[in-house]
């Protein structure tokens, strides 16, 4: 079973990429084999809405823009189940994580439900700052996930406050997200 965990903070050693690490830790303890991907280190600009607004992600399901979108889209499309977890900016996911989010949903029109639909999923917003947007970045989440019809194994907050117990809480939900898979 493979699960891929989408990191999409700069940073490789702050609370986004703990985060990252125990939902690979969880996946990896039930038995799959999860990896770790983070989005920085991609080529992935923003949607650049073509033609009307729609371009072949529309008709084919797949990105017209040759950079590392395609191949991660992909990569979530072979996998059996997938994680975000994101830092809190402005109360909104992080610019990387919106511009993946944007063009993913919009694939998924094309697909007609192939791909990523009834997929189970788990979304963390990580709020290193005052804690303040946690709740707002998971709904933007939440009404991601609607838009590709994906299977909410969990959504979860975590604040630096909250960080020790909810580390704990996104390893064990990996875990079970992955042991409902194998029932
Ligand atoms: C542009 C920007 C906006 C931010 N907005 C918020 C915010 O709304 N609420 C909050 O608690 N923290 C906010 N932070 C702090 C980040 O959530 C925190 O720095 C982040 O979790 C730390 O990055 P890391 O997860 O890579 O360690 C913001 C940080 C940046 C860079």
């Amino acid at each position: 079973m493979r699960v891929i965990v989408l990191h999409t903070s700069p940073n490789d050693d702050g609370l986004t990429a703990s985060l990252a690490e125990a939902a690979v830790a969880g996946a990896n303890a039930a038995g799959a084999e999860a990896e770790m991907v983070k989005l920085t280190a991609l080529d992935i600009p923003s949607c650049r809405q073509c033609n009307n607004g729609w371009g072949m992600c529309r008709t084919e399901g797949r990105c017209g823009y040759s950079d590392d979108f395609n191949p991660l889209r992909e990569k979530l499309w072979a996998a059996d189940a997938w994680v975000l977890v994101t830092p809190v900016y402005f109360g909104e996911p992080s610019e990387i994580a919106k511009s993946f989010m944007d063009r993913l949903r919009r694939c998924n029109v094309g697909a007609k439900g192939e791909g990523l639909a009834e997929k189970p999923v788990i979304g963390v917003a990580a709020a290193g700052g005052s804690g303040r947007g946690t709740a707002t970045c998971l709904l933007a989440l939440d009404r991601f996930y609607g838009h590709i019809n994906a299977q909410v194994a969990d959504l979860i907050t975590v604040t630096r406050r909250s960080a020790e117990y909810k580390r704990e809480a996104v390893r064990a939900a990996a875990q079970a997200m992955v042991e409902a898979m194998q029932a």
